[in-house]
């Protein structure tokens, strides 16, 4: 702002001159002006801010707008408006909006490295009272029928942090300033250019690190520019985003002034360390080396959840102070492998293991130790150091959104769930974009590969099969009813199917999964699951439930007793559905046919038929035919005999319900020449 001073201006100068003397002699907890300017230097015993919505001061004194919690906002303002533009003699004309200036120091505190959530915005609005603003995409100051509207007298600069292109954002880090829009009148990527080289540096606003923002109004050029830098940097000669615009159509007489932020579907926080405003000069500077830190994204959940869980949980204090300090020594050693800790990390009870030692046990995770590579990673063997024991680490990439979600859904399923038959899993290590899982290594595999194409591996004798069938059965029953939630595994398949020191059964990779709740309805989500172990409900709707695991189960009892994958192709390429298949061998009493050769005809007949019949039932594509997880159980203890199928209860064809999924209703209820009876299935005992 170049402008002549006018006698107000001098006046107010030395108003300026005089509290800012008096702030830093008294060391005032937060600065107060008078009339049309004031500086918070920090916020510590602040108590005249007008909050709302998430908005409060922290014990530390920061101004913190969003707590973490999604979709929600948070409003501060200054509790009295300040006059912008000098009162109209009486019928004269307006005066125009004085110059005005602002200053502050935020910082937005990701849940992950680069995961942003809304972002904050400086508000200048004819009032305090923007409730009815929207979270989100709305940065909490405008909602969908105001947007736009030249009524709204509402002037801010954004930091905004998403991408929305219904606002037409330039990107997901800039700056923008709004005028009565969030379609920001200019705006520019985040950064500053270095008044040494010159040179425009990037910044991110999500980075944990505090800023500061300078925000400057001329009357005389009606122009507006906004600096950015990093915390403790002079303000750049260069603004990094200006706008032409006569503010004093937009703002009224007197209005207020304050913050407005929003957080989406993402967990960031939102602070705000020091604030300083002025009508018709420049903002007092603020006290830099006054201002509250911002919490230290990975240490600050130590701080704060250790104190919850202290009482009821005094061991866990412990694991989780040791941890802390081995994150503490190994971020100071090796700034690559950052490790980070959230809130909802500790939650899940799961156990948290330094990075060092996982790099020790898997020597430094050598290909030689490579046990696989799955779905979502590399999985390798290691020794833990510090108690000996054999593990599986798995390795997951996690630059999305979406791996983080897997992640949780693994830590939040595995890492409280304990049954024989689910693969335990020990604890985890979180660095800057990779997750690292530690599972109970299981020497003998997983199931596919003594089933399919390893003739190094002896085969599984009956006896074996049968055990581990029940021993996935009681897993999948314990997943279903027996745990305090429902869990649907979603991917149960031989291939996620792990064997221990025993050969028994246990389930594995729980990436899939999702929890609900028993009395919620179960959630549609994206299809999951894998082709031939896919209920054709869940194909059609997309709904995942008990009963679409119970269909996979099905798929896997065929699979496991026949050695024939859920669907495989004939020489002459045609697909060959496994349950089709065993159906028509079973339904002709030809069960030799459909038990796998590999067992040279040593097999219990009456095991083998029960679980092949009790097979096509789960996999039955009625789903209100399937039996539940409980009474697969029961049949397949002998505790329930399998029910008798009447001939209409199996009318059906997987593979044209597949491949003609909307014709659905109208093939099984019709009797075209395919349509085959399972009247037959009961005799199968006698069919050898
Ligand atoms: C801005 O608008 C006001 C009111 O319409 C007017 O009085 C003032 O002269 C304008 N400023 C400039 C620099 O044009
Ligand atoms: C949008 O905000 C305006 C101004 O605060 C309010 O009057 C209006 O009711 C809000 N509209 C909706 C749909 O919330
Ligand atoms: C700064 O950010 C812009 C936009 O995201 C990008 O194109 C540019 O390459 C970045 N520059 C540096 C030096 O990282
Ligand atoms: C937007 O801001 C940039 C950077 O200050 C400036 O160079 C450009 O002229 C502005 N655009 C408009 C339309 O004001």
């Amino acid at each position: 702002m170049q402008k002549v001073l006018t006698p107000v201006c001098i006046f107010l100068c030395l108003q300026y001159s005089l509290c800012y003397g008096l702030h830093l002699a008294a060391v005032a907890p937060a600065g107060e002006g008078g009339g049309d300017q004031f500086a918070y230097s920090g916020f510590a015993g602040v108590k005249n801010l007008a909050l709302d919505g998430t908005a409060m001061v922290t014990q530390d004194g920061l101004l913190q707008l969003t707590n973490g919690k999604p979709q929600d906002k948070g409003h501060a303002f200054h509790p009295t408006p300040l006059r912008f533009r000098e009162s109209s003699p009486e019928g004269g004309e307006k005066k125009a909006v004085k110059s005005f200036s602002a200053s502050f120091v935020f910082g937005i505190v990701p849940p992950a490295p680069g995961i942003g959530g809304h972002g904050i915005a400086l508000v200048v609005a004819p009032t305090k009272d923007l409730s009815s603003g929207l979270a989100s995409t709305y940065m909490g100051f405008l909602n969908k029928s105001n947007n736009g509207d030249d009524n709204n007298h509402i002037f801010a600069v954004e930091l905004d942090t998403i991408q929305s292109p219904e606002f037409f954002d330039i990107d997901d880090n800039h700056v923008g300033i709004d005028i009565n829009s969030l379609v920001s009148s200019n705006a520019s990527g985040a950064g500053y250019h270095d008044d040494k080289t010159g040179g425009f540096k990037n910044l991110t606003l999500v980075s944990g690190r505090a800023m500061q923002v300078w925000m400057d109004y001329d009357d005389d050029a009606t122009q507006i520019d906004v600096t950015l830098a990093p915390m403790g940097i002079k303000k750049p000669v260069m603004p990094l985003v200006s706008a032409r615009f006569n503010l004093s159509s937009v703002i009224t007489d007197e209005a207020y002034v304050g913050f407005s932020a929003s957080i989406g579907t993402l967990t960031s926080q939102h602070y705000v360390l020091g604030w300083s405003f002025a009508v018709g000069t420049l903002a007092p500077a603020i006290d830099m080396a006054n201002l509250p830190k911002l919490p230290d994204r990975s240490t600050k959940s130590d701080q704060s959840n250790t104190m919850e869980i202290a009482l009821p949980i005094a061991s866990l204090v412990l694991v989780i102070a040791v941890a802390a300090g081995v994150f503490l020594l190994i971020r100071r050693r090796c700034h690559k492998y950052v490790e980070l800790r959230e809130d909802w990390e500790l939650e899940f009870g799961a156990h948290r293991l330094s990075y060092k030692d996982l790099h020790q046990a898997t020597e430094g995770f050598k290909n030689k130790n490579l046990l696989g590579i799955g779905g979502f990673g590399r999985v390798y063997k290691g020794v833990l150091p510090t108690s000996s024991s054999e593990v599986a680490v798995k390795r997951v990439a996690h630059e999305s959104m979406q791996g983080i979600k897997e992640f949780v859904a693994e830590v939040a399923s595995i890492g409280r769930l304990r049954h024989r038959n689910l693969v335990r899993l020990l604890g985890y290590c979180r660095l800057k974009d990779e997750l690292l899982l530690v599972y109970d290594y299981m020497p003998n595999g997983s199931l596919d590969a003594h089933l399919y194409g390893h003739d190094d591996r002896p085969t599984l004798n009956w006896a074996q099969r049968f055990q581990i069938i029940k021993g996935i059965a009681s897993g999948l029953l314990y997943l279903h009813e027996e745990w305090e939630q429902i869990v649907i595994h979603r991917d149960i398949k031989a291939s996620n199917v792990l064997l221990d020191n025993d050969m028994n059964g246990r389930i594995g990779d729980f990436g899939l999964a999702r929890l609900c709740n028993r009395d919620t309805e179960l959630q549609s989500t994206i299809v999951a699951g894998t082709i031939g172990y896919m209920a054709p409900e869940l194909a059609l709707t997309g709904k995942a439930s008990p009963i679409t695991d119970v269909f996979a189960f099905g798929a896997f009892l065929l699979e496991v007793t026949s050695g024939r994958r859920p669907i495989e192709q004939d020489v002459e390429g045609h697909q060959l559905v496994l349950t089709d298949w065993v159906f028509k061998h079973c339904s002709k009493g030809r069960i030799l046919a459909v038990i796998d050769p590999r067992l040279n005809g040593d097999f219990s007949i009456s095991e083998a038929s029960l679980v092949l019949k009790l097979g096509l039932l789960c996999s039955h594509p009625l789903s209100n035919l399937r039996p539940t997880m409980r009474q697969a159980v029961q049949y397949l203890n002998g505790d329930m005999p399998l029910p008798e199928m009447s001939p209409m209860h199996f009318t059906f064809s997987m593979l044209a319900l597949m491949q003609n999924q909307a014709g659905f209703d109208s093939y099984v209820m019709s009797s075209s020449s395919s349509t085959r009876s399972l009247g037959t299935i009961s005799n199968l005992s006698s069919g050898r």
